[in-house]
């Protein structure tokens, strides 16, 4: 009976207590690098620019397109956060006047989101990354573009029709990024010159073969076949166009 209660050694006891009082304090410790830095509650792209002072005029237009909306939810679900490019309000007011009303309600759109990049890019990335850069901004043509060009530390964007250094940052914390620009960006694809208005597709359109004047009775001459065959094909490659598109369309319903 007095077997059973033969008291634990003191010293076993003593080791006891110094992991039960130490371990969680290990492990807090433990936590402690893997944590991202500390945040002050949730990032909000409007109380940032607010706080900037001088971004009224992006304000308004985030707000006036709903991109703003857009921006906040995406940062909330986003893994390769955002980049956002804060044009201040002397770029807007030296835009050259009708410039914003010159865009209909989705061009604006497209000029806000072109300001946007859909990861974070601290201004050490932007110095590594490889051209062209995208934009959430896209339209008939594909995504809209920026390049990033640095010397030494001085890094700027370029949109092919105007560009800006970046200079300050509003903020720059993963996974968000703002960046205070001097200039609007203005998207090739908005502001670029207008491709002619296209000509009437004269590739495909087979020329006429002179009439053989009806008294010709000789065999065609490979002359005036080629151009038949010629069409022909254009026609099965533009066909196979047609049958891939919409094997293409029905295929993103499946
Ligand atoms: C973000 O900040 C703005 C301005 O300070 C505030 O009006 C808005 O309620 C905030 N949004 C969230 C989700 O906290
Ligand atoms: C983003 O997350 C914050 C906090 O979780 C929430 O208050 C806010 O409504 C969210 N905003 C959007 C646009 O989802
Ligand atoms: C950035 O732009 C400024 C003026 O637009 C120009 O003087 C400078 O050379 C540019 N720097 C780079 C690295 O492109
Ligand atoms: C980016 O640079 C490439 C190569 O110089 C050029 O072809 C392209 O037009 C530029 N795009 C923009 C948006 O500036």
């Amino acid at each position: 009976m007095a077997s059973s209660l033969v008291p634990l050694p003191p010293m076993f006891i003593g080791l006891t207590a110094f992991l039960l009082v130490t371990a969680p304090h290990l492990l807090a410790q433990a936590k402690t690098p893997v944590a991202p830095g500390p945040t002050a509650g949730p990032l909000n792209v409007t109380a940032i620019l607010e706080k900037g002072g001088q971004y009224t005029t992006l304000l308004r237009l985030l707000k006036e397109t709903q991109v703003g909306e857009q921006v906040q939810s995406q940062l909330n679900n986003s893994y390769d956060g955002l980049t956002i490019f804060a044009p201040t309000d002397n770029a807007f007011s030296s835009l050259k006047s009708g410039t914003l009303n010159g865009l209909n309600p989705q061009e604006q759109v497209s000029l806000v989101l072109y300001h946007v990049l859909p990861r974070f890019y601290s201004l050490t990335t932007f110095q590594t990354t490889s051209n062209p850069v995208r934009t959430q901004a896209s339209g008939n043509n594909g995504v809209y573009m920026i390049n990033v060009t640095t010397s030494s530390n001085q890094v700027n964007v370029s949109t092919g029709v105007d560009d800006a250094p970046i200079n300050d940052d509003l903020y720059s914390d993963f996974p968000l990024a703002v960046y205070s620009i001097d200039k609007v960006l203005l998207p090739y694809d908005l502001f670029g010159p207008k491709p002619p208005a296209p000509a009437p597709a004269p590739t495909k359109v087979p020329k006429k073969p002179k009439k053989a004047p009806a008294t010709a009775s000789g065999p065609t001459s490979e002359a005036e076949t080629t151009p038949s065959t010629a069409s022909l094909k254009g026609r099965s490659v533009g066909w196979g166009f047609v049958v891939g598109f919409g094997l293409m369309s029905i295929g993103s319903l499946l």
